[in-house]
């Protein structure tokens, strides 16, 4: 009997909309359970390897509680702490980190890095955050808004910001899952359809102003300024973003019931007016604990396939 192929999960669209479907009804199972104190450890003695080279809260809380909530243990490596930190050649760090463990998420700079890393690899790697990419953030916003509003399909999301590794994704989102982006971003910021790594330009329309972008959009959402990885820009970028902050008014031009996501960690005063991240129309809390239940729904799969 030949073994299953190995499933990586580095960038958004490496999952069809019926894997997604299946992961968005899983993760709602799974955090059910949660919620209801009932034991799911489908991964009992498994073991994954949570890479960082990029600092991080959520990402790296969400995949250690869910790993143990699981049944599994967890590894935790960073640059500074590790032989990676010392130029030891990706191959080698992949072919030795996986004869050790069943699974492994890495946060890095370029996506290169960890295409690298998996071509190496014996077992699972998930793109934890890279330059290019942030495919964990993007499940646990979709499953938000479904949780909210229920499918997404037809529906349009305003990108107000920076053409980084989350507007990269929801264009990679939108083009499998059949909605439509509003990409608005300061000029030399823009997204790139290569960089993306989308076929077309169906699923997303650009425009020059932020409040363009919002007016009619189901969910309006932001990020930072500077991304990490990018500090020695950040005087540029706040000059350059100045009109690209997420504010009442922006609220308003969106339909009366969109919803407002932002990934966190959050600049109040900079991307995101207090009022609005605070207010009744956020659902940033919800976005941030999703990311365990997707997380988890996302790891049983990558490990033992579809459940019954
Ligand atoms: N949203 C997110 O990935 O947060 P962390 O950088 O805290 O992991
Ligand atoms: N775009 C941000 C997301 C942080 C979760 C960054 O890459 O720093």
């Amino acid at each position: 009997m030949t073994a299953p192929a190995i499933r990586h999960y580095l960038q958004f669209s490496d999952f069809t909309a019926d894997e997604y479907a299946y992961l968005f009804e899983r993760a709602a199972l799974i955090k059910a359970k949660f919620k209801a104190y009932e034991k799911h450890q489908p991964l009992t003695d498994r073991t994954l390897a949570l890479i960082f080279e990029k600092a991080s809260t959520r990402t790296r809380v969400s995949f250690e509680a869910g790993m143990y909530q699981l049944g599994g243990s967890v590894v935790h490596l960073t640059t500074g702490d590790s032989q990676l930190g010392r130029s030891e050649p990706i191959d080698d760090s992949a072919k030795v980190i996986s004869r050790m463990v069943d699974l492994v998420m890495i946060r890095t700079f370029e996506q290169a890095k960890i295409e690298a890393f998996a071509a190496a690899s014996r077992v699972p790697v998930i793109n934890g955050l890279t330059n290019e990419f942030h495919p964990c953030q993007i499940l646990a916003d979709l499953f938000t808004f479904i949780e909210h509003r229920g499918s997404i399909k037809g529906k349009t999301v305003a990108w107000v910001g920076d053409g980084n590794n989350m507007a990269n994704t929801w264009l990679q989102a939108a083009e499998i899952l059949d909605f439509t982006v509003h990409v608005s971003t300061p000029s030399g910021y823009e997204v790139d359809q290569d960089v993306a790594g989308i076929r077309s330009s169906d699923s997303y329309k650009v425009f020059k102003d932020p409040m363009d972008a919002c007016r009619g959009a189901d969910l309006v959402t932001t990020d930072v300024w500077t991304s990490m990885g990018y500090e020695a820009e950040n005087e540029a970028r706040r000059k350059a973003f100045a009109d690209w902050c997420v504010d009442e008014e922006m609220m308003r031009a969106a339909q009366p019931d969109a919803l407002f996501m932002h990934c966190l960690p959050a600049h109040r005063g900079e991307e995101v007016q207090a009022e609005v991240i605070d207010g009744p129309q956020s659902v940033v809390w919800d976005e941030a604990e999703n990311r365990m239940h997707v997380q988890k729904a996302l790891m049983e799969f990558l490990l033992l396939g579809r459940m019954a």
